[in-house]
C-alpha cells in the first residue's frame, strides 16, 4: 500500500486530503504538534481519527522534520502546515517566516538527503500573487506579495521549484486559491461569517458579525474539491505547478449576503465605508456592521484564479461554486448552534 506523510493533518486541508487518500487505500501518517490537549475534532468529525497515524511533529524543530523524513520516507509528502493566518502574520512576522518558509527549506533538503523518492507537495497560495496584478491569476503572472505570509509563501514555492529544477526532486507547488468548508477555521471571513449568522437565526443573542474589509474579492472554492487536486500532481510523470480556482471571484459584502439568504435572512445593506452594516428588512435586527481595526495594514482588492493548466493537464475541475459553498457552511453551523 502507497504510504503518505501529511504535515498540518489536523487543519482542514489536512483533514480532507487525509479522508480522501485512506478511501484511495493509503497509509496515512500525519503530523502533529505537541499541545496540552490534542485538537481531533476535524478527522473525528469526518470519522477517520482512529485510521491515521499520528506523529509527534513541529516544523520549527529541524529534528522533527528530520526524524519523520528518516523514519517514515513515505511515497508522497504534502505538506500542509503553516501559520496560514494572514492577518496573524503581521503580528508574527518571525513564527510566519520560520513555520511558512524555513521549514519547507529544511523539509526539501531532509528530503534530498534521506527520501529523494519521495514525491513532494508544497502548500503554495494564491495570496503570493499580491496586489498589482493582472486577473485573472494563472502560473505565468508575477508574484508580488504583500503580506509576511506572501512573502515566505513565495519563499518555499520558488524552494520547491529550486528542488525539482537542481536536485530532480519530484516536488510540486499548488497555488490555491481560498477554499472553505464546514471545517474551515473560525479566524477566516467565510466561516466568521456562517458562523454568527447562523447564531443570530437560532435566536442568540449573539451581536452582530464584525467584520474589516467588504469589498476585497477572493475566489472561493470547496476543500473538498481542492484536495484531489493535491494528490492529481503528485501522480504525474514530474512535478510541476499548478493555480487551483474556481475562476470566479465575489466580494466579502457578497458571500455575506449569500450567507445571510441562506438562512432566510432579507439583508439591506445601509450606510457605507467605515460606517457601513446590514439590517434584517423582516424584523431590523443588525446582521453585520464593519470595524476598521479589522482592515489589514496591506491587503489584496481582487484574486481569481486561472486553473486551466490544472483542467487541462490533470483533468482536475471544481464542483461546488460559491452559492452551494456558502449554503453548506450555513446548514452546518446552523446545526451546530442548535
Ligand atoms: P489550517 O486549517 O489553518 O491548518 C494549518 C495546519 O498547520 C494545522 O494542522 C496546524 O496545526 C498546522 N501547524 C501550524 N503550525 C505548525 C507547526 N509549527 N508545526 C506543525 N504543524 C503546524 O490551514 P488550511 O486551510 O488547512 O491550509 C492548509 C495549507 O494550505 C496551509 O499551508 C495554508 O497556508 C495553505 N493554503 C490554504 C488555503 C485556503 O484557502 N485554505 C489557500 C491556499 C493555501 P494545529 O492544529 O496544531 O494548529
Ligand atoms: N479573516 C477575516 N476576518 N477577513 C476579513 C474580515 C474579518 O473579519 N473582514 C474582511 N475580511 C477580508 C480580508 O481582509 C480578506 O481580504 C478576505 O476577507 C479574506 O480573508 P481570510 O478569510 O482571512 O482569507 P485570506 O484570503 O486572507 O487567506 C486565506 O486564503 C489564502 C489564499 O488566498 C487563507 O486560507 C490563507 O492561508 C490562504 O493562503
Amino acid at each position: 500500500m502507497p504510504t503518505a506523510f501529511i504535515t498540518g493533518i489536523t487543519g482542514q486541508d489536512g483533514a480532507y486530503l487525509a479522508r480522501f487518500l485512506l478511501q484511495k487505500g493509503y497509509v496515512v501518517h500525519g503530523g502533529m504538534r505537541r499541545i496540552s490537549q490534542p485538537r481531533l475534532a476535524r478527522l473525528e468529525s469526518l470519522g477517520i481519527a482512529r485510521h491515521v497515524q499520528l506523529h509527534e511533529f513541529d516544523l520549527l524543530e529541524s529534528g522533527s522534520i528530520l526524524r519523520a523524513i528518516r523514519m517514515l520516507q513515505p511515497d508522497e509528502l504534502y505538506n500542509l502546515a503553516a501559520q496560514s493566518h494572514v492577518a496573524t502574520s503581521w503580528e508574527l512576522p518571525v513564527l510566519t517566516a520560520h513555520t511558512n518558509a524555513l521549514a519547507v527549506v529544511e523539509i526539501l533538503d531532509a528530503l534530498r538527503l534521506f527520501s529523494p523518492g519521495t514525491r513532494f507537495y508544497q502548500a503554495s497560495t494564491s495570496e503570493m500573487f499580491g496586489q498589482d496584478t493582472t486577473a485573472p491569476q494563472s502560473e505565468a503572472t508575477p508574484l508580488r506579495p504583500r503580506s509576511p505570509y506572501g512573502a515566505a509563501k513565495v519563499h518555499a514555492h520558488h524552494a520547491t521549484v529550486n528542488a525539482r529544477e537542481s536536485h530532480g526532486l519530484h516536488a510540486s507547488s499548488g497555488i490555491l486559491f481560498n477554499h472553505e468548508s464546514p471545517l474551515r477555521g473560525a479566524e477566516f471571513v467565510t466561516r466568521k461569517i456562517t458562523r454568527g449568522l447562523a447564531r443570530l437565526a437560532r435566536g442568540q443573542d449573539a451581536g452582530p458579525v464584525v467584520l474589516g474589509n467588504l469589498d476585497a474579492r477572493r475566489d472561493w472554492g470547496f476543500a473538498g474539491d481542492y484536495v484531489p487536486a493535491m494528490w492529481r500532481m503528485l501522480q504525474e510523470d514530474a512535478g510541476g505547478d499548478y493555480v487551483i480556482a474556481t475562476g470566479r471571484t465575489t466580494s466579502v459584502r457578497e458571500f455575506a449576503c449569500l450567507a445571510a439568504d441562506a438562512l432566510g435572512f432579507e439583508p439591506e445593506i445601509i450606510g457605507d465605508g467605515p460606517g457601513e452594516a446590514a439590517v434584517d428588512r423582516a424584523d431590523g435586527r443588525c446582521l453585520w456592521r464593519v470595524s476598521p481595526a479589522l482592515c489589514r495594514p496591506g491587503e489584496i482588492d481582487m484574486l481569481q484564479g486561472d486553473a486551466s493548466r490544472a483542467r487541462e493537464a490533470l483533468g482536475w475541475a471544481p464542483v461546488l461554486q460559491v452559492e452551494d459553498l456558502a449554503l453548506a457552511m450555513v446548514r452546518a453551523d446552523y446545526d451546530d448552534a442548535a
